[in-house]
């Protein structure tokens, strides 16, 4: 098993990332047979999409990545490294460009939400920025590829673009990855303001997301303020429907306690969220509050936090270069 995933080092990490994507990572790389590898990246080259800060992007580096060993990914373990330090991306970006068909892309649903209403101004990279995460994961051979729903169709895209590049050159150069989303409520957690937009490092209101900064005292706010409805639990997921907030709400605790949407309806049944809610609270705090505290003390030591980066980059340069090596020889570019 080759698990290879990455994260935008833009704003802080929230719950949504924890439970659709970072806390699989650190249960496969715990739950991990020795000839399985882990890499996990900080996707700074993606981040360059959208308007760049370049201050605050050297920051959030750093922070993602203390904020990425706070949640549990072991350095000792697996190969944490930033995007950029390793060139092999950008490289075999351009050649998969040239694989990719321009209406693969313009069916990317996350491109048409991001430019939204000014397409002619948004940046080319943020039209081709599936390529670049397809040669995230086929540069390493990645089998696995744990990520959130939001992120399924570029996955998909990674798939199609390993086989068509396979077929026109007769080889077998590129393993095609399977996009590992989890199951239960985790992969699409939702705002806690709107059940029907996706928790989001973007949404201008931080009343929308629980942050892996949040104070137990800011939790416990944003869970008291969140959406719901004045109906009270019910005992079967069918009650649900048509209730986008409570059902999210039903979803975090599940994921949060390890438990499912029917366990926990069979605990609070008939309850209304006024009850319910502080529950969801201690819930949250129990997960969220010992990462916040690693996370400060690791806040304190980023030569320590480079020093990880560097060797993380210097592993995944290893494994990264044969692949561009045997995708120039078969494109002809080298004898
Ligand atoms: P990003 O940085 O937006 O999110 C990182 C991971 O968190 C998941 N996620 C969620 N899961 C459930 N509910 C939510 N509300 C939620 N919000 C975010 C995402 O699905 C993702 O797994 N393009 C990617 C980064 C990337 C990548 C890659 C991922 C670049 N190259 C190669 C996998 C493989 C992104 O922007 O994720």
């Amino acid at each position: 098993m080759r698990v290879v995933s990455g994260i935008q080092p833009t704003g802080d990490l929230h719950l949504g990332n924890l439970l659709g994507a970072i806390l699989r990572w650190v249960r496969m790389q715990d739950e991990a047979a020795p000839t399985d590898q882990h890499l996990f990246f900080l996707a700074d080259l993606h981040a360059l999409t959208v308007e760049v800060d370049p201050a605050q992007l050297r920051a959030n580096i750093r922070e993602m990545a203390a904020a990425l060993i706070a949640s549990g990914i072991d350095p000792d373990r697996s190969i944490l490294f930033q995007q950029s330090a390793v060139r092999e991306h950008a490289e075999l970006a351009w050649v998969l460009q040239c694989t990719a068909r321009m209406g693969w892309l313009n069916r990317m649903t996350q491109f048409k939400d991001k430019s939204g209403k000014n397409k002619e101004g948004a940046s080319v990279g943020l039209f081709a920025y599936p390529v670049l995460q397809a040669a995230d994961v086929l540069l390493y051979q990645a089998t696995h590829v744990p990520v959130g729903d939001d992120q399924k169709q570029h996955i998909e895209l990674a798939r199609d673009i390993a086989l068509k590049f396979n077929n026109d050159f007769e080889t077998e150069l590129f393993t095609v990855p399977e996009p590992f989303i989890g199951g239960g409520t985790a992969a699409r957690v939702m705002s806690l303001r709107d059940g029907s937009a996706k928790m989001s490092k973007s949404d201008p209101s931080d009343m929308s997301r629980i942050n892996l900064t949040d104070s137990d005292e800011a939790i416990a706010q944003k869970i008291r303020k969140a959406r719901t409805d004045p109906e009270p639990m019910p005992s079967e997921p069918a009650g649900l429907d048509g209730r986008p907030e409570a059902k999210n709400l039903v979803g975090i605790y599940a994921a949060v306690t390890g438990g499912t949407i029917e366990s926990v309806l069979a605990d609070h049944h008939g309850q209304g969220f006024g009850s319910f809610k502080p529950a969801l609270t201690d819930a949250l705090v129990a997960l969220i509050a010992p990462l916040r505290r690693r996370l400060v003390e690791l806040r304190g030591d980023g030569a320590e936090i480079d020093r990880i980066l560097a060797a993380g980059a210097d592993k995944a340069r290893v494994l990264a270069a044969p692949t561009i090596v045997e995708a120039y020889r078969v494109l002809g570019l080298t004898r």
